[in-house]
Protein backbone atom coordinates (compact mmCIF):
# COMPACT_ATOMS: atom_id res chain seq x y z
CA UNK A 1 0.00 0.00 0.00
CA UNK A 2 1.26 3.65 -0.91
CA UNK A 3 1.67 6.00 1.79
CA UNK A 4 -0.69 8.96 1.71
CA UNK A 5 -0.65 11.92 4.13
CA UNK A 6 -3.53 12.54 6.20
CA UNK A 7 -6.02 15.44 4.81
CA UNK A 8 -6.44 17.83 7.38
CA UNK A 9 -6.03 21.62 7.20
CA UNK A 10 -3.17 21.62 5.15
CA UNK A 11 -4.58 19.80 1.58
CA UNK A 12 -1.86 18.22 -0.38
CA UNK A 13 -1.78 21.24 -2.88
CA UNK A 14 -1.92 23.59 0.36
CA UNK A 15 1.28 21.37 1.59
CA UNK A 16 2.90 21.33 -1.99
CA UNK A 17 3.24 24.52 -1.84
CA UNK A 18 4.03 25.32 1.65
CA UNK A 19 7.19 22.71 0.93
CA UNK A 20 7.85 24.41 -2.29
CA UNK A 21 8.28 27.66 -0.23
CA UNK A 22 10.44 26.27 2.40
CA UNK A 23 12.65 24.91 0.02
CA UNK A 24 13.02 28.35 -1.91
CA UNK A 25 13.60 29.94 1.38
CA UNK A 26 16.65 27.49 1.80
CA UNK A 27 18.07 28.09 -1.52
CA UNK A 28 17.89 31.92 -0.79
CA UNK A 29 19.51 31.31 2.95
CA UNK A 30 22.52 28.95 0.72
CA UNK A 31 22.58 31.70 -1.95
CA UNK A 32 23.11 34.59 0.66
CA UNK A 33 25.78 32.65 2.57
CA UNK A 34 27.53 31.52 -0.62
CA UNK A 35 27.97 34.89 -2.24
CA UNK A 36 31.15 36.99 -2.05
CA UNK A 37 30.23 40.74 -1.60
CA UNK A 38 32.43 43.60 -2.22
CA UNK A 39 30.75 46.34 -0.21
CA UNK A 40 30.60 49.58 -1.94
CA UNK A 41 29.91 52.58 0.89
CA UNK A 42 27.55 54.90 0.09
CA UNK A 43 30.01 57.87 -0.17
CA UNK A 44 33.23 55.04 -2.25
CA UNK A 45 33.40 56.31 -5.77
CA UNK A 46 34.77 53.09 -7.75
CA UNK A 47 36.13 52.91 -10.96
CA UNK A 48 33.63 53.08 -14.25
CA UNK A 49 34.93 49.52 -15.12
CA UNK A 50 34.76 47.96 -11.98
CA UNK A 51 31.22 49.38 -11.82
CA UNK A 52 30.22 47.66 -14.79
CA UNK A 53 31.79 44.16 -14.53
CA UNK A 54 30.68 44.36 -10.72
CA UNK A 55 27.18 44.13 -12.34
CA UNK A 56 28.34 41.02 -13.90
CA UNK A 57 27.94 41.96 -17.84
CA UNK A 58 31.81 41.55 -18.40
CA UNK A 59 35.19 41.58 -17.29
CA UNK A 60 36.99 44.91 -16.59
CA UNK A 61 39.07 44.84 -19.16
CA UNK A 62 35.86 44.18 -21.86
CA UNK A 63 34.17 46.96 -19.86
CA UNK A 64 37.37 49.02 -21.07
CA UNK A 65 36.28 48.56 -24.38
CA UNK A 66 32.16 49.52 -24.09
CA UNK A 67 34.04 53.25 -22.68
CA UNK A 68 36.40 53.63 -25.56
CA UNK A 69 33.33 53.07 -27.68
CA UNK A 70 31.13 55.48 -26.43
CA UNK A 71 28.35 52.68 -25.09
CA UNK A 72 28.45 54.07 -21.77
CA UNK A 73 26.03 56.42 -19.91
CA UNK A 74 26.86 57.53 -16.33
CA UNK A 75 23.75 60.12 -15.44
CA UNK A 76 22.84 60.06 -19.29
CA UNK A 77 25.95 61.71 -20.56
CA UNK A 78 28.41 59.14 -22.53
CA UNK A 79 31.47 59.14 -21.25
CA UNK A 80 34.69 57.66 -22.60
CA UNK A 81 37.44 58.47 -20.49
CA UNK A 82 39.17 55.61 -18.55
CA UNK A 83 39.63 55.83 -15.02
CA UNK A 84 36.42 57.60 -14.80
CA UNK A 85 34.72 57.42 -11.06
CA UNK A 86 31.39 56.64 -10.32
CA UNK A 87 29.25 56.85 -6.93
CA UNK A 88 27.12 53.70 -6.07
CA UNK A 89 24.25 56.26 -6.58
CA UNK A 90 24.97 57.66 -10.16
CA UNK A 91 23.36 55.90 -13.22
CA UNK A 92 25.17 53.75 -15.52
CA UNK A 93 23.91 52.65 -18.59
CA UNK A 94 25.48 50.04 -21.47
CA UNK A 95 23.66 49.92 -24.26
CA UNK A 96 21.26 51.98 -23.37
CA UNK A 97 20.31 49.43 -20.89
CA UNK A 98 20.66 50.52 -16.71
CA UNK A 99 23.53 48.20 -15.06
CA UNK A 100 23.64 48.11 -11.10
CA UNK A 101 26.29 46.30 -9.03
CA UNK A 102 25.32 42.78 -7.56
CA UNK A 103 26.99 40.05 -5.52
CA UNK A 104 29.24 37.27 -7.32
CA UNK A 105 28.04 34.21 -6.98
CA UNK A 106 30.24 31.11 -7.74
CA UNK A 107 28.79 27.64 -8.46
CA UNK A 108 30.12 24.64 -8.85
CA UNK A 109 27.58 22.26 -11.34
CA UNK A 110 28.33 18.13 -12.26
CA UNK A 111 27.30 19.12 -15.99
CA UNK A 112 24.92 16.50 -16.93
CA UNK A 113 24.90 14.73 -20.61
CA UNK A 114 22.83 16.07 -23.09
CA UNK A 115 22.75 19.57 -21.69
CA UNK A 116 24.76 22.69 -23.55
CA UNK A 117 26.52 25.33 -21.94
CA UNK A 118 26.11 28.19 -23.93
CA UNK A 119 23.79 30.91 -22.32
CA UNK A 120 21.44 30.97 -25.13
CA UNK A 121 20.16 28.39 -27.01
CA UNK A 122 18.91 29.40 -30.71
CA UNK A 123 17.41 26.67 -30.92
CA UNK A 124 15.32 27.44 -27.30
CA UNK A 125 16.23 24.59 -25.54
CA UNK A 126 17.64 24.19 -21.94
CA UNK A 127 20.97 25.56 -21.17
CA UNK A 128 23.11 24.39 -17.92
CA UNK A 129 22.92 27.68 -16.72
CA UNK A 130 19.16 27.55 -16.75
CA UNK A 131 18.93 24.73 -13.82
CA UNK A 132 21.15 27.35 -11.91
CA UNK A 133 19.30 30.32 -12.37
CA UNK A 134 16.28 29.50 -11.45
CA UNK A 135 17.72 28.98 -7.98
CA UNK A 136 20.27 31.68 -7.65
CA UNK A 137 18.36 34.35 -9.29
CA UNK A 138 21.94 35.29 -11.06
CA UNK A 139 22.57 35.53 -14.54
CA UNK A 140 25.39 33.36 -14.31
CA UNK A 141 28.51 32.32 -17.15
CA UNK A 142 30.20 29.29 -17.84
CA UNK A 143 34.21 29.41 -17.39
CA UNK A 144 34.89 27.84 -20.37
CA UNK A 145 32.60 25.15 -22.83
CA UNK A 146 31.97 21.38 -22.37
CA UNK A 147 30.35 19.44 -25.10
CA UNK A 148 27.06 18.71 -25.56
CA UNK A 149 27.70 15.33 -24.33
CA UNK A 150 30.54 15.68 -21.54
CA UNK A 151 29.91 15.53 -17.82
CA UNK A 152 31.20 16.94 -14.73
CA UNK A 153 32.47 19.53 -13.67
CA UNK A 154 31.33 23.16 -14.83
CA UNK A 155 32.02 26.56 -13.03
CA UNK A 156 29.65 29.19 -13.70
CA UNK A 157 30.01 32.59 -12.09
CA UNK A 158 28.75 36.57 -12.93
CA UNK A 159 32.62 37.31 -11.99
CA UNK A 160 33.72 38.28 -15.09
CA UNK A 161 37.08 39.06 -14.17
CA UNK A 162 37.83 35.74 -12.88
CA UNK A 163 36.38 33.55 -15.49
CA UNK A 164 38.07 35.67 -18.07
CA UNK A 165 41.31 34.72 -16.39
CA UNK A 166 40.88 30.91 -15.75
CA UNK A 167 39.95 30.76 -19.88
CA UNK A 168 42.83 32.88 -20.71
CA UNK A 169 45.74 30.49 -22.00
CA UNK A 170 48.64 32.32 -19.85
CA UNK A 171 47.54 30.93 -16.81
CA UNK A 172 47.96 27.51 -17.63
CA UNK A 173 44.88 26.34 -15.77
CA UNK A 174 44.75 22.22 -15.02
CA UNK A 175 41.69 20.20 -16.28
CA UNK A 176 41.50 16.75 -15.70
CA UNK A 177 39.17 14.89 -17.66
CA UNK A 178 38.41 11.08 -17.75
CA UNK A 179 38.21 9.76 -21.31
CA UNK A 180 35.95 6.37 -21.96
CA UNK A 181 37.86 5.16 -24.96
CA UNK A 182 36.69 2.16 -27.95
CA UNK A 183 39.99 0.52 -27.18
CA UNK A 184 42.96 0.54 -24.72
CA UNK A 185 45.49 2.80 -25.43
CA UNK A 186 49.30 1.47 -25.48
CA UNK A 187 52.24 2.97 -23.27
CA UNK A 188 53.69 4.39 -26.18
CA UNK A 189 50.93 6.28 -27.27
CA UNK A 190 49.91 7.55 -23.98
CA UNK A 191 53.47 9.13 -24.24
CA UNK A 192 52.93 10.58 -27.67
CA UNK A 193 49.84 12.18 -26.17
CA UNK A 194 52.47 13.87 -23.31
CA UNK A 195 54.96 14.74 -26.50
CA UNK A 196 52.63 16.10 -28.67
CA UNK A 197 50.42 15.30 -31.21
CA UNK A 198 50.12 17.32 -34.51
CA UNK A 199 45.80 18.65 -34.87
CA UNK A 200 44.47 20.83 -37.82
CA UNK A 201 45.19 23.82 -35.95
CA UNK A 202 48.55 23.35 -34.41
CA UNK A 203 50.30 21.07 -32.21
CA UNK A 204 48.69 20.08 -28.88
CA UNK A 205 49.28 18.17 -26.18
CA UNK A 206 48.51 16.68 -22.27
CA UNK A 207 50.33 17.53 -19.43
CA UNK A 208 49.62 13.77 -17.98
CA UNK A 209 48.34 10.74 -20.06
CA UNK A 210 47.36 7.87 -17.89
CA UNK A 211 45.12 4.63 -17.84
CA UNK A 212 42.39 3.96 -15.18
CA UNK A 213 43.85 1.70 -12.65
CA UNK A 214 40.85 -0.78 -12.56
CA UNK A 215 38.77 0.56 -16.59
CA UNK A 216 41.91 0.03 -18.51
CA UNK A 217 39.56 1.82 -21.64
CA UNK A 218 39.67 5.14 -19.71
CA UNK A 219 42.72 7.17 -20.05
CA UNK A 220 42.91 9.96 -17.50
CA UNK A 221 44.14 13.06 -19.34
CA UNK A 222 45.47 16.74 -17.69
CA UNK A 223 45.30 18.95 -20.00
CA UNK A 224 46.16 23.07 -19.32
CA UNK A 225 44.87 24.44 -23.03
CA UNK A 226 41.13 24.83 -24.00
CA UNK A 227 40.75 24.47 -26.90
CA UNK A 228 36.97 22.92 -28.21
CA UNK A 229 36.90 19.73 -28.59
CA UNK A 230 40.82 19.09 -27.71
CA UNK A 231 40.55 15.74 -25.32
CA UNK A 232 38.30 13.98 -28.16
CA UNK A 233 40.96 15.17 -31.10
CA UNK A 234 44.02 14.61 -29.10
CA UNK A 235 42.75 10.73 -28.82
CA UNK A 236 41.58 10.74 -32.15
CA UNK A 237 44.99 11.67 -33.70
CA UNK A 238 45.66 8.23 -32.60
CA UNK A 239 42.77 6.66 -34.47
CA UNK A 240 40.92 5.83 -31.47
CA UNK A 241 37.22 7.53 -30.22
CA UNK A 242 36.62 9.07 -27.18
CA UNK A 243 33.10 7.53 -26.26
CA UNK A 244 32.28 8.75 -22.89
CA UNK A 245 33.56 11.89 -21.60
CA UNK A 246 33.94 13.55 -18.18
CA UNK A 247 35.52 16.31 -16.30
CA UNK A 248 37.05 15.55 -12.89
CA UNK A 249 38.97 18.57 -11.67
CA UNK A 250 38.77 22.24 -12.90
CA UNK A 251 42.12 24.10 -11.38
CA UNK A 252 41.60 23.47 -7.26
CA UNK A 253 37.95 22.25 -7.90
CA UNK A 254 37.08 18.78 -7.72
CA UNK A 255 34.22 16.96 -8.74
CA UNK A 256 34.02 14.43 -5.54
CA UNK A 257 30.48 12.87 -5.00
CA UNK A 258 28.56 16.07 -6.01
CA UNK A 259 25.91 13.46 -7.97
CA UNK A 260 25.36 14.56 -11.98
CA UNK A 261 22.58 17.48 -12.54
CA UNK A 262 23.36 18.55 -8.98
CA UNK A 263 25.20 21.80 -8.24
CA UNK A 264 26.92 23.56 -4.74
CA UNK A 265 27.89 27.28 -3.91
CA UNK A 266 31.95 27.39 -3.76
CA UNK A 267 33.21 27.88 -0.57
CA UNK A 268 35.11 31.39 0.47
CA UNK A 269 38.26 29.89 0.58
CA UNK A 270 38.05 27.91 -2.63
CA UNK A 271 37.19 31.49 -4.68
CA UNK A 272 39.99 33.37 -2.64
CA UNK A 273 42.30 30.04 -3.52
CA UNK A 274 40.68 30.86 -7.33
CA UNK A 275 41.12 34.14 -7.54
CA UNK A 276 45.03 34.37 -5.99
CA UNK A 277 45.90 31.86 -8.28
CA UNK A 278 44.66 33.99 -10.99
CA UNK A 279 46.50 37.08 -9.47
CA UNK A 280 43.51 38.97 -8.47
CA UNK A 281 43.27 40.01 -5.35
CA UNK A 282 41.10 37.77 -2.37
CA UNK A 283 37.02 38.84 -1.78
CA UNK A 284 35.71 39.70 1.49
CA UNK A 285 32.61 37.46 2.35
CA UNK A 286 29.38 38.39 3.81
CA UNK A 287 27.31 35.77 5.61
CA UNK A 288 23.65 35.93 5.57
N1 LIG B 1 37.55 18.23 -24.71
C1 LIG B 1 36.54 17.75 -25.48
O1 LIG B 1 36.78 17.07 -26.48
N2 LIG B 1 35.29 18.03 -25.11
C2 LIG B 1 34.97 18.74 -24.01
O2 LIG B 1 33.79 18.94 -23.73
C3 LIG B 1 36.01 19.23 -23.23
C4 LIG B 1 37.30 18.97 -23.59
Amino acid sequence: MSYRPKLSSTSPERFGEKEKQKKRAKAAKRVLTGKASETIAENETIRLNKYISRSGICSRRDADELIKEGKVKVNGIVVTEMGHQVLPTDKVQVNDNYVQPENFVYVLLNKPGNTITTTEDEKGRNTVMDLVEEYTGHRLYPVGRLDRNTTGLLLLTNDGDLANRLMHPSYSVTKVYEATCDRILNDDELKQLVKGVELEDGIAKAVKAERHEEVPNIVILSVHEGRNHLVKRLIASLGAEVIRLKRTQYAILYIDKLRSGRWRYLKAFEVNKLRTSVKLPEMKFTKG
